[in-house]
């Protein structure tokens, strides 16, 4: 069917009205509750963590600024992170140029199989979707590099090198947050950093076109992200939104900009001490807005529980175990809405 093959190749067909499929009932709008009486109160900038002395006597006071943005805010942006401008730039741009080819190229990748190595996709959940979002994507699994790579598209020609030289980045920042992330809440770093070690690591290239009706529809549904953290990168067009304290605030954040936000994962290791934010992305009328997430986390096998460290008398369990099959299963057999994992909550 038509929708299937994505908002691009729509667009593309020359729309100036949202489609039935991608409108959304009233009350699931992104205005639903009318426009802000002042759209700049209802942005926000993301509290700044700085790494630069990560590796430094003052070690201490990055993680008290760590700890505090997991804790109080479950988003924030890192700087001095160690991921060379160049890097960004060059992913960002072949991401660009991926969703510039010819439908037919891109098609190739196009599968319903939600957990094919590489998938190009439409709205969020395509098989279960019944109001569709407006995005197309590119996911990438990035582990084990040398069993997926001869997977990853080969056009734009510079694609895998660019793609996986970004990845290799995110994973060794990733590696470092979780350290800290680990110090922070006085667990045992070994164990756990050697099955980061082998987790998964999935690169989500997301494209947002233009829309003629963005009241009407959202980029992405409210949703949390299952894994420890995701790492994202945004072209610096407007989208993400965060829910705080009841209400969609916007990110403001500058292109290039590396947002890391907490997963469901880690909420459940942190036993609630961490949270996991819903977000969603809207859509404007003036251009179209791209992203890069990546998602870490432990291997498809492992089991995620509250760490024994942190559950005794005072603090009770409060998650039950889960797994990347029981995820599966979820989010296969429903629509999203809200949380993706956290009914496993005791
Ligand atoms: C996401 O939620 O994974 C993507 C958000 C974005 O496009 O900014
Ligand atoms: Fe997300």
């Amino acid at each position: 069917e038509k929708y299937m093959k994505g908002v691009r190749h729509l667009c593309d067909s020359g729309l100036t009205r949202v489609p039935a499929k991608y409108i959304l009932p009233a009350t699931e709008r992104p205005y639903a509750q009318g426009p802000p009486s002042n759209p700049s109160d209802l942005k926000i900038k993301l509290p700044v963590v700085d790494l630069a002395d990560i590796h430094t006597p003052n070690r201490a006071h990055v993680l008290a600024s760590l700890a505090e943005a997991c804790q109080e805010h479950g988003f924030f942006q890192v700087v001095n992170h160690g991921i060379p401008a160049e890097v960004i730039e060059k992913m960002i741009d072949v991401s660009r140029r991926f969703f510039e080819l010819p439908f037919e190229e891109r098609s190739t990748y196009m599968s319903a199989d939600i957990v094919a190595p590489v998938r190009y996709g439409t709205s969020f959940n395509q098989n279960r979707d019944g109001v569709f979002c407006w995005r197309d994507f590119l996911k990438l699994s990035c582990h084990p590099l040398s069993r997926t790579l001869p997977l990853w598209p080969t056009s734009p020609a510079d694609l895998r090198e660019r793609a996986v030289s970004y990845s290799k980045h995110i994973k060794g920042l990733f590696m470092e947050l979780m350290e800290a992330v680990l110090e922070t809440l006085e667990v045992d770093t070994g164990p756990v950093m050697e099955e980061f070690g082998e987790g998964i690591q999935m690169m989500v290239v997301n494209f947002y076109p233009a829309c003629p009706e963005p009241d009407l529809t959202l980029g992405m549904p409210p949703h949390s992200d299952f894994g420890f953290l995701t790492l994202l990168l945004q072209d610096g067009v407007s989208g993400l939104q965060i829910e705080q304290k009841g209400e969609w605030v916007t990110a403001d954040l500058a292109a290039g900009a590396l947002v890391v936000n907490v997963g469901d994962h880690l909420e459940i290791f942190s036993n609630g001490r961490y949270k996991s934010l819903l977000h969603r992305v809207t859509v404007n009328t003036a251009q179209p807005r791209m992203s890069v997430a990546c998602l870490l986390g432990l291997a498809a096998d492992g089991v995620v529980r509250p760490s024994p460290q942190l559950v005794d008398d005072d603090n009770p369990r409060r998650y039950m175990d889960t797994d990347f099959a029981t995820f599966l299963q979820y989010v296969s057999s429903r629509e999203t809405k809200g949380k993706n994992f956290l009914e496993s909550r005791m």
